[in-house]
């Protein structure tokens, strides 16, 4: 699991003025929405005795209240009342805990999950057609995954698995026609165009069935990039009709990955298309699931040494580069080597206000992270090119 990334912790429109409980990365974190509208996110230890802060209330003074001693931390993760020392009583400089850059975008919120300063942080996805509402239709669903989110993301961008997971999307006797034509990858993120020849479209009540002929050459567009872990599939069904699918694969721990999907749509705009739309979308993670879920191992391994990779399987190389990139920067955490302190000490994903107050001694100590071998990287993106 990475550091200093965004990622989704939940719809924007599951958190109101009530605390939300949330898991990214195998710790907890409280959201909560102060009276501006804004949301934050801070740890949800409490740093007096432990205490959840998801737990407890909104208050007077837009801070979330901790359930046990009622001790009030503003969206900066500074406590700002003591009810036991009462109103204007000196506050300790520690009584501090991490608070995290939030931002509200697709109907989401993401958090970024790190210390890196505003100006070194990778952007959110772009999504122009979701608030493009004259043209794209969206529908919004979500899928828990047992699995890891780094597989999770391997197998949306893999197109070379779709004519054998997904009946929908191909034939496996025509498995050697889908290829990749295009390859491009920045510093964090990556795209491609892809050729598929899939078999009628179903579902919308019988309407696609004249949308697209039996294996037709279909342009599909698969994106990944490392902000949020986010899968982007754009599907050119036809000359007129178009489907994005976005998705954002949060890592709840190792082995639990959470996708926060949007899907739109250009044709058959209508919200009595909907449903349909929703239950297609989830019967596709649902064949993926069935696969990933069974992997060995259930994470991405650090070398190709004990896999065998061919042509079609170069864009998930892609995004194994990326990955590695962030990795090298001394990104991951290390969570064997938390395993030994296992109900016995909690640790805490480090803030931007820990590289700002250095010389604070902050109450949680930060997740271990495996060293890095470098701290730069060559931003000069890669284009390659074959023809199709
Ligand atoms: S544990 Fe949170 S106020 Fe005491
Ligand atoms: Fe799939």
């Amino acid at each position: 699991m990475l550091t200093n990334l965004w990622y989704v912790a939940e719809w924007s429109n599951k958190v109101k003025k009530k605390p939300v409980k949330v898991k990214l990365l195998g710790q907890n974190f409280v959201l909560f929405r102060d009276s501006k509208g804004k949301v934050n996110c801070l740890s949800d230890i409490c740093i007096h005795r432990g205490g959840s802060l998801a737990g407890g209330w909104t208050t007077e003074r837009d801070c979330v209240a901790c359930p046990y001693h009622g001790w009030e931390f503003d969206p900066e993760g500074k406590v700002q009342f003591i009810p036991s020392r009462g109103e204007g009583a000196d506050i300790p400089e520690r009584a501090r805990i991490d608070a995290y850059p939030t931002q509200e975008r697709y109907g989401m919120i993401w958090v970024f999950l790190g210390d890196l300063p505003e100006e070194e942080r990778y952007p959110i996805p772009p999504f122009p057609e979701f608030d493009d509402r004259k043209n794209w239709r969206p529908i919004y669903t979500q899928f828990d995954w047992t699995g890891s989110a780094d597989r999770v993301v391997e197998n949306g961008i893999d197109i070379a698995h779709t004519a054998f997971v997904h009946p929908g999307f191909g034939y496996p006797e025509m498995a050697d026609k889908n290829h990749i034509a295009s390859i491009e990858r920045t510093e964090h993120s990556g795209s491609s165009s892809c050729v598929l020849y899939p078999p009628k479209l179903d579902g919308n009540l019988g309407l696609n069935r004249f949308a697209r002929k039996d294996k037709a050459e279909t342009h599909v567009h698969p994106g990944f990039y490392l902000s949020g872990h986010c899968v982007r599939l754009h599907i050119q069904v036809n000359s007129w009709m178009e489907m994005i699918i976005f998705d954002a694969n949060t890592p709840i721990d190792e082995n639990h990955t959470r996708s926060f999907v949007i899907q739109v749509r250009n044709f058959f705009k209508w919200g009595m298309f909907d449903r349909g739309s929703v239950k297609r979308t989830q019967e596709v993670f649902e064949q993926d699931a069935a696969i990933v879920e069974a992997l060995s191992p259930n994470y991405l391994p650090e070398s190709l040494e004990n896999e065998v990779s061919v042509e079609q399987d170069k864009f998930m190389g892609a995004w194994r580069k990326v990955r590695k990139n962030h990795i090298e920067k001394g990104w991951k955490i290390d969570t064997k080597a938390m395993e030994p302190f296992e109900g016995e000490k909690v640790f805490t994903i480090p803030s931007p206000a820990r590289r700002t107050n250095p010389d604070l001694r902050w109450a949680l100590d930060t997740v271990p992270l495996v060293p890095g071998t470098k701290r730069q990287l060559d931003a000069v993106p890669v284009t390659e090119n074959r023809s199709a």
